[in-house]
């Protein structure tokens, strides 16, 4: 088992076959695996999701995908064909029901699959065709509204990309749709105060990053 890279909150080693990963950060452990676990049972075959492979107790073993990482193609210079993958991929999410993946929420309150941390960082991409073949990391998964998953890849790649922000348009165009940017700004903004807000008790650390990352949010004009 090797470390795997480009993971930011858990201990998530892979041996090629199957990955183990291990659920850390210290808050709300035991909720992110569950919540991890019950969407990837539930979403429908044929979305780049990895199958369960078994459920150890603070861990999930995963079957291992293949595909060269989003942040990796993007610094390759290759943001244009990821991130029009990465909006095909999330409308083709949103026509899940999303009373199957989240029993209890009816389709008709407009709310869809939230993946909740949807963007290149958590995707890998067939090298020749830059498919997505696979999409992980589902721990804050929940059913919300179309525009939050969107606008949270959109600020990934300003956040963290900001070479790749004029290939922005590739990501609307794969998605189909371009919600305005108050709308946009104003989901990206909300994610980055509920984690200011989860980490108001500490570590301060992170709380302060949170904080810097919510104030870079509301000074970017689109
Ligand atoms: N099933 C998988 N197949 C291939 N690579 C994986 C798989 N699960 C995780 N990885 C790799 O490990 C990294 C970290 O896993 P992730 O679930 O995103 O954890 P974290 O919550 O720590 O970000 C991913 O970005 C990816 O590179
Ligand atoms: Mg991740």
């Amino acid at each position: 088992m090797r470390p795997l890279r480009h993971g930011y909150t858990n201990d998530t080693q892979g041996d090629g076959v199957v990955v183990v990963k291990r659920y850390r950060g210290g808050i709300d452990e035991a909720l992110r695996r569950a919540t991890e676990l019950e969407v990837l049972e539930r979403l429908p075959a044929g979305l780049p999701v990895p199958k369960v492979l078994g459920v150890p107790e603070g861990a999930l073993h995963l079957e291992q995908l293949p595909g060269m990482h989003g942040q990796d193609l993007i610094d390759q210079g290759l943001a244009r064909p990821v991130l029009r993958s990465c909006g095909e991929l999330l409308r083709r999410l949103q026509q899940v029901d999303v009373s199957r993946v989240f029993p209890g929420t009816s389709a008709g309150t407009g709310w869809v699959v939230v993946h909740g941390d949807f963007g290149p960082n958590n995707m890998l991409f067939d090298q020749d065709t830059f498919r997505v073949t696979a999409l992980l990391d589902w721990e804050w998964a929940h059913p919300g509204d179309p525009v939050e998953d969107v606008a949270w890849c959109e600020w990934i790649v300003r956040r963290h990309h900001p070479k790749a922000v004029d290939a922005l348009g590739e990501l609307f165009g794969g998605y189909g749709v371009r919600p305005s940017w108050a709308r946009r700004r104003q989901a990206a903004a909300a994610r980055c105060q509920g984690f200011v807000d989860r980490f108001r008790a500490g570590p301060a650390a992170a709380r302060r990053e949170w904080q810097d990352n919510l104030a870079a949010t509301l000074s970017w004009a689109e």
